[in-house]
């Protein structure tokens, strides 16, 4: 039986009481800045607000993580709000994991369908996942657990029964009105595919280990862990979607290919 605590609250201060090196993977996708309607959170603060936000997530995460820990971050390009520029938040997030000592092993390229069209410039359809390692040397991986159907079976290059190893361009739809609609989750604007977190547990953490999100959402990355085996912790401002994490672990983690 694996645990799943649902925790309210700012995670700065949450994660602060967490034990050092006891989170083998944190995965998450924090606040985007993109006025997003969130229930309590104001998705709308200066850029430099936000940096620090992310900084101190970062600096407390070095703290949680075992030696040979990982932390998967989601973040994607945004326009300005004034100018429609785009700034490039996994750039930006990047350059302050760095500082706060953490390694890229990879960006991994999220490409989806399905999104707005705008006229002035191309139709984003990608978002960025940063994989950092605490230890360039010394992480999780095990490849073996995420490897992907070859393309012909008679290529030599590839033992078809093992598979072939996924690369940094990773192709999972987006979670559509519909799927929120039938999980009774449409309250949450913005939640990421259950089946990609489920390829990054399966990657950087081993059965029974502990995996952390702290801005949890509707709670994909508790419920992706869970029909894994891994323990988790969940941190959200919010009580209404630590309520909806709550009810979708109860309603969907017996549930097989739902999205
Ligand atoms: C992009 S959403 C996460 C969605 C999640 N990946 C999912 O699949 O449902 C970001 C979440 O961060 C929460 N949040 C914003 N600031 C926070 C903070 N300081 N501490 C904890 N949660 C926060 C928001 O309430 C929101 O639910």
């Amino acid at each position: 039986m694996v645990e799943a605590n649902i925790i309210q609250g700012d995670c700065i201060k949450e994660l602060k009481k967490l034990k050092s090196k006891s989170i083998r993977l944190a995965v998450t996708s924090p606040p985007y800045n993109l006025k997003k309607d969130y229930l309590l959170y104001i998705d709308d603060v200066h850029i430099d607000e936000w940096k620090k936000l992310i900084s101190a997530t970062f600096k407390e995460l070095k703290r949680v993580l075992t030696p040979d820990g990982s932390f998967f971050l989601n973040v994607s390009p945004i326009p300005d709000k004034k100018t429609k520029e785009i700034i490039p938040l996994d750039s930006i997030a990047w350059g302050i994991g760095k500082k706060n000592g953490f390694f890229l092993r990879n960006k991994i390229i999220w490409h989806f369908n399905n999104m707005q069209n705008p006229t002035k410039r191309l139709a984003g359809r990608w978002e960025a996942v940063l994989w950092f390692v605490k230890d360039i040397n010394n992480y999780v991986f095990n490849l073996k657990d995420v490897k992907i159907p070859v393309i012909t079976q008679n290529d030599k290059r590839f033992d078809a029964s093992s598979g072939r190893n996924p690369t940094d361009v990773w192709f999972f739809n987006r979670v559509n009105n519909m799927t929120k609609k039938k999980l009774g989750i449409t309250e949450h604007p913005c939640i990421y595919p259950v089946d990609m977190i489920e390829r990054i547990i399966k990657m950087s953490s081993n059965k029974g280990d502990w995996v952390l999100d702290p801005f949890v959402g509707s709670g994909t990355t508790l419920l992706a862990a869970k029909k894994l085996g891994r323990n988790s912790i969940g941190i959200d401002l919010d009580k209404k979607y630590c309520e909806m994490t709550r009810n979708r672990l109860k309603k969907e983690s017996n549930l097989k290919d739902f999205m």
